[in-house]
């Protein structure tokens, strides 16, 4: 049995689109567990650049399953364009498989997104308002409507016209236009049917899967800092990108999940409010945003930069049980004099190697750094460990002894060649 799950080990953006479409070409199934439109992984080969939002990576493979599992929250509409527009750039042969027990993101909960997000005011979290959180909240409050409701027009009616009751109620307290129940089920009702050739029970799909040995990839979207349990609440998302959260949102056993690789890059960013440690500004953050081109794929916000933080990292690998890394964007880092990477927080006083639960206690922790010399090379051409100079070397091998966790990958460019493996692990 083979199975690997991808983990986005800081505050998402770490480059897991690149690392599972380099993946994928080895696996049979690449299954999206959590989130849905709130996630933009970034895909370049030969040439071309796709940013996906919904669908899994593994689309571009005729061969490689997609699965959309029932941990998701879809948003129909922009499931569908995503789709179309994969479709016009030629991506027609493909295999995908949404879950029956996935819940739909309906535009009433972008409107509640939005509408929290201003009430918060400087409290916001800073979310992509795709209404991820409103979406999650219904489910977990039993008045979510599921792909099985979407894609069967009379069980569709009954549970759209019972929750809109409660919906149009919550907008109108809110002073939110409300939302007229036929023009919205005669428009949803369409998407359930063009996507109803997709849905199945994945959970049996990947009980198939497991059962012929197949090699199957979990996509995490997001990252661990962001995790509603584990991240920094509540700047979190609504979902857990933990390969704990794995089995319970693919409807798999927790025994079947072998290998979470972590992906972080070898430095720090985080779109959105909240504790951020090694935060830098100015020109040194301005150079690392312009090379690494730290602008969000689905807001465009200009990310925020900083340091290699080991303590939130070897945090991350704790709790999201990573056991490999991947070292994305490391060319990115060529041309510094030094570079600092933090090994501690310092807490009133008192040293502490672990993120605290209290927000307040995470916005007084000062970052204790260790600084190493940089190198001048560009890196973007190397295919090799040996290949690095010397000081990229020890930077990788650095982070390795810190985080305990063998780097098996570094990438130094968004191109698929640009990605180098150092061990097979999958
Ligand atoms: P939401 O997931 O839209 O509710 O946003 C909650 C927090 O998670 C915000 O800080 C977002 O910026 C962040 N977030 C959500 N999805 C991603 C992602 O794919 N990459 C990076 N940050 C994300």
């Amino acid at each position: 049995m083979s199975t690997l799950v991808i983990v986005g080990s800081q505050w998402g953006d770490e480059g897991k689109g690149k690392i599972t479409d380099y993946i994928a070409q080895e696996s049979n199934v690449v299954v999206r567990s959590q989130g849905g439109n709130n996630a933009g992984h970034t895909i370049s080969f030969d040439g071309e650049k796709f940013a996906l939002r919904t669908i899994p990576s593994g689309i571009f493979n005729p061969k490689i399953k997609n699965v959309m599992a029932n941990g998701m929250v879809i948003n129909p509409k922009q499931m569908l364009e995503e789709l179309e527009g994969l479709e016009q750039r030629g991506i027609k042969d493909y295999q995908l498989f949404i879950s029956n027990r996935a819940h739909v993101v309906m535009p009433y909960h972008q409107d509640l997104d939005g509408a929290y997000e201003q009430f918060k005011g400087d409290k916001k979290i800073g979310t992509t308002k795709r209404g991820i959180g409103p979406c999650y909240a219904d489910k977990a409050n039993r008045i979510g409507i599921r792909i099985c409701d979407l894609i069967d027009p009379i069980i569709f009616k009954k549970v759209l016209k019972d929750t809109l009751t409660i919906k149009n109620m919550e907008l109108k307290m809110l002073g939110i236009p409300e939302y007229d129940f036929d023009s919205l089920y005669n428009e949803y009702v369409e998407y359930g049917k063009k996507i109803k050739p997709f849905v199945c029970d994945t959970s049996l799909l990947l009980e198939e899967e497991i059962e012929k040995d197949s090699k199957i990839l979990f996509e995490g979207a997001q990252g661990v800092m962001l995790c509603l349990d584990h991240g920094t609440y509540p700047y979190v998302t609504s979902s857990s990108p933990t390969g704990a959260s794995v089995p319970l949102n693919a409807g798999i056993a927790a025994k079947n999940i072998n290998n979470v690789l972590g992906i972080c890059k070898a430095y720090t960013t985080r779109v959105g409010e909240g504790p951020f440690p090694t935060e830098i500004e100015g020109e040194l953050a301005g150079y690392i945003r312009e090379r690494g081109h730290e602008y969000g794929t689905v807001t465009k916000r200009p990310r925020r930069v900083g340091y290699l933080d080991c303590v939130a990292l070897n945090y991350a690998r704790r709790v999201a049980g990573i056991n490999y890394l991947s070292l994305m964007l490391f060319d990115v880092l060529s041309g510094l004099d030094k570079i600092k990477i933090c090994y501690a927080y310092s807490l009133d006083g008192k040293i502490i190697n672990t993120v605290p639960a209290s927000l307040d206690e995470y916005y007084r922790c000062k970052p204790i750094y260790l600084e190493m010399d940089g190198w001048n090379e560009d890196i973007s051409n190397v295919r090799s460990f040996e290949e690095l100079p010397l000081n990229a070397q020890k930077y990788l091998r650095k982070i390795e002894e810190l985080t305990k966790t063998e780097i098996v990958i570094f990438s130094v460019g968004p191109d698929r060649l640009q990605t180098i493996k150092l061990k097979e692990f999958f």
